[in-house]
């Protein structure tokens, strides 16, 4: 390792909680930057996301205003603002034009390409504004791909540039940010020049400009690392990540262990905690209450929160939904948003039988929250996973995972052996329904013995999902750039 320690780190994403979250991404950016200070107290780290309309009032009454400024974005010159506020130590910076960010939601407009291409520009413009040139520039996700490419083809030709280096993260490869070249220059300001950088199949591709540009490469779990090295996980860019492969790590995500804490959390009923698990039941009867099932203690009660998109694992939970409530003695709870066809799918299933599937078509933190605490099994039989997150909260509030072994899933989750009483949770491996169900049943028996079923709850209860090994293997991915 190197003597050098890297002391300021700028992280650029497009989202952050508690400011403004659409999923696990924001959650990251809102708990790594503040487990990074605690590992090193000197660190001078701080995040920077859009000012959209959603962050709320009593956000922004905390912010101060820092400077304003102009940014060029090919031809268009845009007014830009960046607002700030200190967060458990960490600084956020947001950067403000309501042209690009008064809108109704976060994404899914026409012009993200150019709305997040005008953030980026931003993010290198506000350096000298606010007297802050990072050691490192880390950058989350497509939106914030262009940082990287600006700095290593624009603005390391300037002194306070120079020494950056930058770090790009993958949360999730399937969302690449591909464009045509049309608006190559027009939009993203890039010379013709630089064509070679972005292109990847015919378009621009923003994903690999900065897989191609960055100094190092992670990924938010060791087994996904590997994963989109290859054909079937990579969505095309495995021949980019195979050529790039030196850069890459993968470091697990850890989830915030002071909002999601059974022994506090103000949206359960009753508290609770590894050592004394009692109260849980208490949450589990008023999730049945919520969810208009009836109160049955010895039921279990199997819950899904999530995106409603297929490569969640939809996909078998829709082939296999009707045998198991009917086969099992179980009730099955699910809250998200998402694909038309798999919310209808479910307020029917929920409407065939009502005293054993419940469902929330909404996106809602507190009832969330009681989810994690109410149930007894969460499933998440995804097709890919990042890392999952979800899985990490429903162990810390004793609700045991039942997952495919894929991505972050794997690294997290390990089967339970009812021998030696090793691992916290219920696997399975091939992305087919009736292994899935088949891992349900497993868990479903489990359930029944309440010994062994004690043992696996206390495993997933005290297995270390906080930040803080996570937060070193990213400081000494720092310091060795
Ligand atoms: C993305 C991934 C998820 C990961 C999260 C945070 O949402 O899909 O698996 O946990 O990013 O890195």
């Amino acid at each position: 390792m190197s003597d050098t320690k890297i002391n300021k780190i700028l992280f650029v994403g497009s989202e952050a909680t508690p400011f403004a979250a659409t999923g696990g991404l924001g959650d990251v950016l809102g708990s790594l930057p503040a487990a990074l200070k605690g590992a090193r107290e000197e660190l001078d780290i701080r995040v920077v996301i859009p000012m959209y309309t959603s962050i709320s009032d009593s956000e922004r009454e905390k912010m101060e205003k820092v400077c304003e400024f102009t940014v060029n974005l090919s031809w268009r010159q845009q007014y830009c603002g960046i607002w700030s506020c200190e967060k458990n130590g960490v600084t956020y910076y947001f950067v403000d034009n309501e042209y690009y960010f008064k809108r109704s939601s976060m994404y899914g407009s026409f012009d993200d390409g150019e709305r997040y291409a005008f953030f980026c520009k931003a993010v290198l413009e506000m350096m000298p504004h606010i007297g802050f040139f990072p050691d490192v520039l880390h950058a989350h996700d497509w939106q914030s791909a262009l940082t990287v490419i600006y700095l290593k083809r624009k603005y390391r030709y300037f002194e306070e540039y120079s020494k950056m280096k930058a770090v790009y993260t993958i949360h999730n490869i399937e969302y690449q940010g591909i464009y045509g070249f049309e608006i190559l220059s027009d939009v993203f300001c890039l010379d013709s020049w630089d064509r070679y950088i972005v292109e990847y199949d015919g378009c621009i591709n923003l994903t690999k400009g900065a897989i191609v540009c960055c100094d190092k490469l992670t990924t938010v779990s060791p087994n996904y690392a590997n994963e989109i090295q290859t054909e079937y996980y990579s969505s095309g860019l495995h021949y980019i990540l195979a050529m790039n492969r030196d850069k890459i790590t993968g470091i697990i995500n850890g989830i915030d262990y002071d909002n999601y804490n059974p022994e506090t959390d103000p949206e359960l009923r009753r508290h609770y905690t590894a050592e004394n698990q009692l109260q849980k039941s208490v949450d589990k009867s008023e999730l049945q209450k919520t969810f208009g099932l009836p109160e049955k203690r010895d039921v279990p009660v199997i819950a899904m929160i999530s995106r409603l998109a297929s490569h969640k694992g939809f996909d078998l939970v829709k082939r296999i939904l009707e045998e198991m409530v009917t086969c099992e003695d179980i009730q099955f709870v699910l809250l998200g948003t998402g694909e038309m066809e798999l919310e209808d799918y479910f307020s029917y299933m929920a409407g065939k039988y009502p005293d054993r599937v419940g469902v929330k078509l909404a996106f809602n933190k507190s009832l969330a929250k009681q989810i994690y605490a109410g149930a007894d099994i969460f499933l998440m039989p995804s097709k890919s996973e990042p890392c999952g997150l979800a899985q990490m909260i429903a162990s810390r509030y004793g609700t045991v995972p039942v997952v495919r072994e894929t991505g972050g899933l794997y690294d997290t989750i390990k089967p339970y052996n009812p021998e030696d009483k090793s691992g916290n949770g219920i696997t399975f491996k091939t992305y087919n329904a009736h292994d899935m169900y088949d891992a349900v049943r497993r868990a479903v028996a489990l359930y029944k013995n309440k010994r062994q079923w004690k043992s696996l709850r206390t495993n997933a209860m005290t297995t270390d999902f906080s930040w803080n090994s996570s937060a070193v293997k990213y400081l000494e991915m720092y310091d060795n750039l």
